[in-house]
């Protein structure tokens, strides 16, 4: 039998999955949280070292509960967290924390950047908007303000990349120093039409081209593993993808037209445009689904940052639940929605992303009454989540004219059935789940695949299948009704 190993790096943990190169079923997998460190408010970092730690446990365990041996995996397929920003040396040494893709601390440096009148042209450039989201501004913040950056800058031993740059950096015994196309287009330094650094930006933002890896087709050989504890010489990498392209990728979104919404630490909703540029009017990005021999297929996407994240923050700072599979139990004990008509729960803990943009936006419970208890607070949060989930399906339906007539989902909260429900109801569509979840590691295993030659577009498209679809909930119509205008009329005094 031979495997696909899939790294799935994620904002809060990191999961490896072997998946049969020749079935494409899902073997067996292994996950791992690591620590997240705020060393302020809206900063947040990730150790370097702890990511790596949690990719050689997880890729040890996933082989040995699945007695199989290493010399079995025939490719490795790589997804991440997008945007967070590395920083290392030639020997794979980092140099800082990573600044993860949440963390606000340049955005004075981005209302500088919209001051000199740069909105415009970076858009027309990158489909992006000015935010601390993208990885330009981290890149920046840097070189500025780390001395061990700045002075491995100057000695010309530092390397930047994004998350799958690290890693493939490590797995490859620090000789591979590149990028997919999907990854790159989330930097803010990437031309969209070029598919290649762009001079003009990199000179904005003070990075030298010599920092950053070379951006390369999204399937093919990315270099073979060397010097590795826990994996043999000699096996390659042939797929990486940005965690939310893979997604749309692991749903068999391989044509224009395909869309889904991924329920992950945030929630991003991703249409596959096909070689069309669509440039948003509604506040929603443009992106590279995926590269492939040389030829760009894009996506037009809504970011909402905070999804799985906001039950996160229920179990880990308000400590109402112990478990965020709790949540829908508890939120499933109010019965009378009257007692939650006045309750709203914004999930903006960073900001807002698409499509209102305001990177110092904060998150609001509101409404809350006497008898409001820790059931309606778990509800509201969910609604919170699928109402802000609404607003991006809202802006992609401005944007293309399409009337979203079903949505698929994917990502860990998909298997929360009230959220569903509430999606579903909300922005008045039918959720149609897939059998595995996992989509974006399943994704990385299908680009590892193409890369490797061992299948082609045409059989990988059989291997999605469904497991239930949720219409819209006539026992939550009335309410929702009332909901989403509410939420409308509070977001409009807001923004
Ligand atoms: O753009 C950020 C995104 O890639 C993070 O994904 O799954 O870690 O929430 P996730």
């Amino acid at each position: 039998m031979n495997y696909i190993l899939s790294i799935d790096q994620g904002t809060t943990g990191t999961r490896s999955c072997l998946i049969d190169a020749e079935t494409f079923t899902l073997i067996g997998q292994a996950s791992k949280e690591y620590p997240q460190i705020y060393p302020k408010p809206s900063w947040v970092e990730h150790n370097l070292n702890d990511i790596w730690a949690t990719v050689e446990s997880t890729a040890k365990e996933v082989l040995k509960n699945n007695n199989v041996q290493a010399h079995q995996i025939k490719a490795i397929g790589i997804t991440n967290q997008r945007e967070t920003t590395c920083a290392f040396d030639k020997k794979g040494t980092p140099l800082a924390n990573a600044i993860v893709w949440q963390d606000r601390r340049t955005s004075d440096f981005c209302q500088e950047l919209k001051g000199k009148n740069l909105s415009e042209k970076i858009k027309e450039k990158t489909g992006l908007p000015i935010d601390p989201y993208f990885s330009a501004t981290k890149m920046n913040w840097l070189l500025k303000n780390n001395s061990a950056v700045a002075n491995a800058a100057k000695d010309g031993t530092l390397l930047f990349g994004t998350i799958d740059t690290f890693l493939l950096f490590k797995l490859t015994g620090h000789v591979s120093h590149k990028t997919d196309a999907s990854n790159a287009s989330r930097t803010m330094l990437m031309n969209l039409k070029t598919c290649d650094w762009d001079a003009e930006l990199l000179d904005v933002f003070g990075v030298k081209k010599e920092f950053l890896p070379s951006i390369e087709d999204s399937f093919g050989n990315f270099g073979v593993t060397k010097g590795l504890s826990f994996l043999p010489d000699g096996i390659p990498v042939t797929g990486i993808l940005g965690d939310q392209q893979s997604a749309l990728f692991g749903q068999a979104g391989f044509h224009k037209g395909e869309m889904k919404c991924t329920y992950g630490t945030g929630a991003f909703v991703l249409l596959n445009t096909g070689d069309d540029l669509i440039y948003s009017k509604s506040g929603l990005l443009t992106t590279v689904e995926y590269r492939h021999k040389g030829k760009a297929v894009y996506a037009l996407e809504g970011s909402s940052y905070i999804a799985g994240a906001a039950v996160q923050w229920l179990r880990d700072n308000l400590k109402i639940i112990k478990k965020s599979s709790e949540v829908e139990p508890l939120a499933r004990e109010v019965h009378n929605f009257e007692e939650l008509k006045h309750i709203q729960f914004f999930p903006f803990f960073a900001g807002i992303g698409s499509p209102y943009w305001n990177a110092e936006a904060k998150g609001a419970i509101t409404g809350l009454t006497r008898d409001s208890g820790r059931a309606h607070i778990a509800f509201a949060c969910l609604e919170g989540v699928a109402m802000a989930i609404n607003d991006l399906l809202m802006a992609m339906k401005k944007d293309t004219g399409l009337s979203i007539k079903t949505l698929k989902v994917d990502g860990g909260a998909a298997a929360n059935t009230l959220l569903m429900e509430l999606q579903a109801t909300i922005s008045e569509t039918t959720i149609v789940r897939p059998k595995v979840i996992e989509t974006t590691a399943f994704g990385a295993a299908m680009a590892a695949a193409i890369g490797a030659g061992l299948t082609d577009f045409e059989k990988l498209s059989t291997t999605w299948k469904k497991d239930r679809e949720f219409p819209i909930d006539s026992n939550l119509e009335g309410y929702i009704k009332d909901k989403r205008e509410l939420w409308n009329k509070t977001i409009s005094k807001m923004f």
